[in-house]
């Protein structure tokens, strides 16, 4: 007997997946007794890297979950539609699925997983997180028996990959993401990534396996980085900092009931000498923390062909060992939440902050921004001024502008801008171009 396989994509993830299939030796024995059936594709005459024969392509992506031959649908297409209707007709068909669409299981997850529990089959999910870090099995099984307090990440590969290379040569965003793209790590559409969507898809799914509620893609705080300039990036590692885009989810502290969650994406000034400053490039990282395992850290690659089939054909073997065993499903490989989380709004959350304000070059100016801030409570940790940046500018001509960086110490979002609010009325602001929290 063997299990057939329908590849709905050959992209960047698929022609990872096709590349195992074809070549079990040496891997787990299972997959000699998988095949591919059919592969979905757009174009029919476009040039593939791997080696499938003719009949092999379809652009009938219907007829794929369709056919009664084929035992699990392989969703690497991305996008929400035609992809939702084919992965819910996969299901009526009493297909299992293994995806890797984030974007498509953050949104409509709620019916995907419904509809794969009335039918009974599996919906499987590693690929669609952190590439090839084993994290969705961690947080179902292997971290089972812990009660998970917390979840903090770098979880997006095309944003590392861009924030470390400006910090390590201060190259231009633009041209570091068409290298980002050209590796085959960034979505369909980058803004994807770079304005943090594709991070705040991934901790819905990790936050709703971690604390067993189902997460509303809308209460999630997100920020991307594009905001995030060279000027930015010198300011912070001056005062001894990484700048990365994090992800993190949490009880919310100032929640003594535990039953509201804080969960959010935003570039972060982590302390050079923290464990996640040092994931680099396309790595991602996740420190998960529970009770009572403490805190444990998961890093690899985030993203690209190999890393994510490694995790999608881990699924397939998943789902073909349990139909080899006549299992009903097992629960651990399933997701079966019901409710939906409470999230707390940013507004509520107490963090230290990061700002970089330019103003007119005149006396008196750190003491007005001071004084702001004092008033709405907010203590200062460190003043950076920097001599005159900006010595012609377009919209004040010929005036010498400087630039001021404060870091502050911790305190509630709604007191710090306050103090921002007053600030921007000062006659000696010229403008604020950057805000980030601080880890
Ligand atoms: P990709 O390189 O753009 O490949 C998409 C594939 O799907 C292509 O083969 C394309 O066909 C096919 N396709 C797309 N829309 C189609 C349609 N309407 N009808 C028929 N075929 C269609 O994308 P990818 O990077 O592999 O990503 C695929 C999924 O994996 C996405 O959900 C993405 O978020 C996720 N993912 C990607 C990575 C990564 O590192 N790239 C990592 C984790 C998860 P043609 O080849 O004919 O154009
Ligand atoms: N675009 C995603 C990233 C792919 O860069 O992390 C992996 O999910």
């Amino acid at each position: 007997v063997t299990y057939k396989i329908g590849l709905l994509g050959l992209g960047t993830v698929g022609t990872g997946v096709a590349s195992i299939l074809l070549d079990p030796a040496g891997r787990n024995h299972l997959l000699k007794e998988i095949e591919i059936k059919q592969v979905g594709v757009r174009s029919l005459t476009k040039t593939r890297t791997v080696t499938l024969a003719e009949h092999y392509y379809t652009d009938d992506l219907v007829a794929i979950v369709n056919d009664p031959d084929i035992d699990v649908v392989v969703e690497v297409m991305g996008g929400i539609e035609p992809a939702k209707s084919l992965v819910l007709k996969a299901i009526a068909n009493g297909k299992h699925i293994v995806t890797a669409n984030k974007a498509l299981l953050a949104r409509h997850g709620d019916e995907i997983f419904t509809a794969a529990k009335a039918t009974g089959v599996y919906v499987m999910l590693e690929a669609s997180v952190c590439g090839g870090i084993p994290i969705v099995q961690a947080l179902k099984q292997s971290l089972g028996a812990n009660r998970i307090s917390g979840l903090t990440g770098i979880i997006n590969g095309t944003t590392n990959y861009i924030l470390t290379r400006m910090h390590a040569a201060g190259e231009s965003f633009e041209s570091i993401l068409a290298d980002a793209q050209k590796l085959g790590y960034a979505e369909a559409d980058p803004s994807a990534d770079v304005d943090g969507f594709d991070a705040a898809d991934k901790i819905a799914i990790l936050a709703s396996l971690a604390f067993g509620d189902r997460i509303k893609l809308g209460d999630i705080y997100r920020e991307g980085i594009s905001g995030i300039t060279n000027t930015d990036i010198a300011a912070a590692t001056e005062l001894g900092f990484v700048i990365k885009l994090l992800a993190i989810a949490r009880r919310a502290q100032t929640d003594t009931q535990n039953s509201s969650l804080d969960i959010r994406v935003h570039p972060t000034l982590v302390p050079k000498h923290h464990p996640l400053a040092s994931i680099n490039g396309v790595t991602n990282a996740i420190r998960v923390e529970g009770d009572p395992i403490g805190e444990v850290v998961f890093s690899g690659p985030g993203a690209g062909s190999g890393a994510t089939a490694s995790a999608v054909v881990a699924d397939i073997l998943s789902v073909v060992a349990s139909l080899k065993a006549g299992q009903q499903i097992n629960q651990l490989m399933g997701c079966n939440h019901q409710h939906y989380a409470s999230v707390q709004p940013i507004k509520h959350t107490v963090n230290q902050f990061y700002v970089r304000f330019i103003t007119r070059n005149q006396p008196g100016v750190i003491g007005d921004l001071g004084t702001c801030f004092g008033k709405h409570g907010v203590s200062l940790e460190s003043v950076l001024q920097k001599p005159v940046l900006l010595k012609t500018s377009q919209d004040v001509a010929n005036e010498e502008l400087a630039e001021v960086v404060i870091v502050t110490q911790k305190v509630a979002e709604g007191n710090f801008y306050a103090a921002i609010a007053e600030i921007n009325n000062l006659p000696s602001l010229h403008k604020i171009p950057t805000v980030i929290r601080i880890l």
